[in-house]
């Protein structure tokens, strides 16, 4: 069913004339003006014409249990008639049951939530909160510096851009804030030592102490690591990469910072990332899947041992020194509750596994292609790299990647691409549908990248 056409084209006008879109060029868009998405059910967008797309991206990596849940609508339509908000500084009793379920699905520990509204701001209040730690756990020491590595993304403040590397998401805001060093990334395709796994003896981990040792250990606050980088292409580490930084981090006093905005809740396979490598994170970060989108919600979980660190008397101000209004809203905690009963009782995290693995296998036959160069991903999480030429790894230019995403686009599925990272990269097709997507689903995605890939082999 398609919206009324009248009301479409004045909706479009008033995008036109008074919306300012991310990451677009404004230029063209009277041409060719953006997509209106008006409805959704499952795994399937529809926009305003009429037209349904199978969403391989889940939004922006974040509609987990699939759109149309009314079962989320409901729990926000009553907790709002309850009591919409009050500020975080008391309790309410979504935001507690939450922080409780949280601590459940770690396993216990991180066991203690602090709630604000996306994953930028988790990442943000994760660095605050490793600085105070630091001040008061070691007073002496400046543990202001955060290592992270190249080719990761971490949010789009000026802290959080500093951390990440994308220069062209960054270098029009520079200089930046913060003390960031970075080190190279897990990329083990393209990997920076020229090496291959396992016979590297894991050199990228190796870095982290590296660094962690060459700036002096007591200068360094945290390590900021997403388990699997999602947006340069889905790099998928070896086993026993994140257990080597965890244990780096501890040798150092050094927090490990573990960002599962997108890894997490159900994504890859496991409530989150981190349980596949067998490491407890002292700071969790997360947000997207933590509701599906239904409502804006992010959360930095931290270790009672991290919490401890911040009791003491009043006046010596060893309390979470930050608030923000929306920190623990009740209708979206309330979504957010609402949200994981239904990947509990579907069991999504363990259906991304099943169908993670299947597509990966299908996708794998990609490899056949020229264009084809690597193939790869971890759950409903995956990747397909593509090569101008396949022995010197080139990456494919930009303007045939787009070309892949339009052709899929066009047959009906949404693919997505890895975001520009500078380094000549970008060329990746991204996957991360809703967990919900079913075999038939996934064959329709198989077929429609592989006609679009098979069309842009032959040119
Ligand atoms: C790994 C990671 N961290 C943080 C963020 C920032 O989250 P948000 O866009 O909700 O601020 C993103 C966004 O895509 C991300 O991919």
């Amino acid at each position: 069913m398609s919206h009324p056409r009248e009301e479409t084209s004045s909706v479009l006008k008033a995008d036109l004339d008074h919306v300012w879109h991310p990451l677009t060029q404004h230029k063209k868009l009277a041409d060719r003006p953006p997509k209106m998405m008006v409805r959704g059910e499952g795994a399937t967008i529809t926009d305003a014409k009429g037209n349904d797309y199978l969403d391989g991206m889940a939004g922006l990596w974040c509609v987990n249990v699939g759109y149309g849940r009314s079962e989320i609508a409901e729990a926000v339509y009553q907790q709002l008639l309850e009591l919409p908000y009050y500020p975080h500084t008391q309790a309410n009793p979504p935001a507690s049951r939450l922080a409780e379920r949280l601590s459940e699905l770690t396993g216990g520990e991180p066991s203690r939530s602090y709630f604000v509204n996306s994953g930028t701001e988790a990442n943000e209040a994760a660095f605050k909160l490793a600085r105070q730690y630091q001040r008061q756990v070691h007073p002496t020491e400046p543990r202001h510096k955060v290592v992270s590595r190249y080719l990761s993304y971490h949010g789009t403040s000026l802290s959080t851009l500093a951390a990440g590397a994308f220069p062209e998401r960054k270098s029009k805001f520079e200089p930046l804030p913060g003390d960031v060093v970075h080190v190279p990334p897990v990329y083990c395709y393209r990997c920076p030592f020229g090496l291959s796994y396992p016979s590297c003896d894991l050199a990228c981990a190796k870095q982290v102490e590296y660094a962690i040792q060459a700036e002096g250990p007591e200068t360094v606050g945290a390590v900021v690591v997403e388990p699997v980088s999602s947006a340069v292409g889905v790099l998928v580490p070896p086993p026993e990469y994140l257990s080597e930084v965890a244990a780096a981090c501890e040798r150092h006093g050094v927090l490990l910072i573990v960002d599962e905005v997108i890894n997490g809740f159900g994504r890859t396979g496991a409530w989150f990332a981190h349980q596949h490598f067998g490491v407890t994170p002292d700071l969790l970060c997360i947000a997207k899947g933590l509701t599906s989108g239904y409502q804006p919600l992010g959360a930095v979980m931290a270790t009672t041992g991290v919490f401890d660190a911040f009791l003491g008397e009043p006046g010596e101000h060893k309390e979470a020194l930050q608030v923000n209004t929306w920190g623990g809203h009740a209708a979206a905690c309330a979504g957010a509750l609402a949200n994981l009963e239904i990947m509990t009782a579907e069991e999504l995290p363990k259906r991304a596994a099943y169908t993670g693995t299947y597509l990966l296998e299908q996708l794998r036959e990609l490899l056949e292609l020229p264009i084809v160069g690597d193939v790869r991903g971890l759950g409903l999480l995956l990747a397909v790299e593509l090569v101008e030429e396949k022995e010197a790894r080139t990456p494919l230019s930009g303007a045939r990647v787009a070309a892949v995403v339009g052709a899929c686009s066009e047959g009906g599925v949404i693919v997505g691409r890895s975001t520009g990272t500078g380094a000549g990269l970008g060329n990746c097709i991204v996957l991360a549908p809703p967990l919900v997507l079913s075999e038939a689903e996934a064959d329709r995605i198989v077929e429609v990248l592989t006609n679009a890939l098979k069309v842009m082999s032959d040119e």
